[in-house]
């Protein structure tokens, strides 16, 4: 089967570098999903923002909208498989289709060794960001064969997921579990051009990373030390990597996991 995007590669560039795309967001409510929302926006993409937070979702809707973007919002818990599957659907009933998605929701555990971590807070981790990453990637694929046909899905990882993680173990390997949903995803889904990619960002400025730091102080400048830039990443920086993953101007990558980290892991 011939997937090769048909973009005219002579005319001069769209303005942006997703425009006229249909763009679901998880965890869009704040840190780098609002980020994401903000910027696909911009980039000329109709956003739809998921999470479980109304009031943080419609600030960021207004916003977009303010400054002249497409966007609307689901109230959805990434954990309850019906509400999944609503909310990806919600994006085809109001804009009529859909290209990219980025699944970006996720939720931090307590932090600790994996000695002392309650099964039920394990099992919430596993819910959301494990679980509620295949749920909302197998109603995307329905949503994206259904409707534009060929697509791009990018999962938020973490470079937390490249090794040991003895403060975060239960996080840690749900994000590597992402990374091997999402390699096998680009195998399975490829051939008929929907390409699939994670992120793994390193430390970057937003309420998860203050939520550590709260339980463990000092965190944050241990984390700057550790990375060779020095300093945290801004939530649109992550973003960034997101929006060129789910472009046309990625048309050739799949199935990899492109750590954005300030060199945490060079
Ligand atoms: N910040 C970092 O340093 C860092 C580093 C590596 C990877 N990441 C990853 O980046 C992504 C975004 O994190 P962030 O740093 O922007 O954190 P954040 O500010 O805490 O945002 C997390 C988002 O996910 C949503 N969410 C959490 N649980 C959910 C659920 N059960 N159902 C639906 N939505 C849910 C939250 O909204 P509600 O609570 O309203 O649902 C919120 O919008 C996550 O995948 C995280 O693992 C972050």
């Amino acid at each position: 089967m011939d997937n090769t995007p048909t973009t005219d590669t002579s005319a001069p560039a769209a303005l942006g570098l997703l425009a006229d795309k249909v763009a679901f967001i998880t965890g869009a409510g704040r840190g780098i999903g609002a980020a994401a929302a903000r910027l696909f926006a911009r980039e000329g993409a109709r956003v739809l923002l998921a999470a479980r937070t109304e009031a943080q979702l419609k600030a960021v809707t207004e916003e977009v909208r303010a400054a002249g973007g497409t966007a609307d919002y689901v109230v959805c818990d990434l954990a309850d498989a019906a509400g999944a599957r609503a909310a990806v659907d919600r994006t085809v009933d109001l804009y009529g289709r859909l290209d990219v998605a980025f699944n970006n929701g996720a939720t931090i555990q307590t932090p600790g060794p994996m000695d002392q971590l309650p099964e039920a807070d394990f099992d919430h981790v596993y819910a959301v960001n494990l679980k509620g990453v295949w749920l909302a990637m197998v109603a995307q694929i329905a949503a994206i064969r259904a409707t534009a046909r060929t697509g791009a899905i990018v999962n938020n990882s973490s470079v937390g997921s490249l090794m040991g993680n003895p403060e975060l173990p239960a996080y840690g390997a749900m994000k590597r579990a992402v990374n091997s949903l999402t390699e096998s995803a680009a195998v399975t889904y490829g051939p008929e051009g929907i390409r699939v990619n994670a992120i793994a960002p390193g430390h970057t400025a937003t309420e998860m990373i203050r939520t550590w730091e709260a339980d463990s102080p000092g965190l944050v400048e241990r984390l700057k030390a550790h990375t060779p830039l020095r300093r945290a990443a801004d939530p649109d920086e992550i973003a960034q990597a997101a929006a060129w993953l789910l472009s046309d101007r990625s048309s050739y990558v799949t199935g990899t996991v492109l750590r954005v980290d300030g060199g945490a892991r060079a």
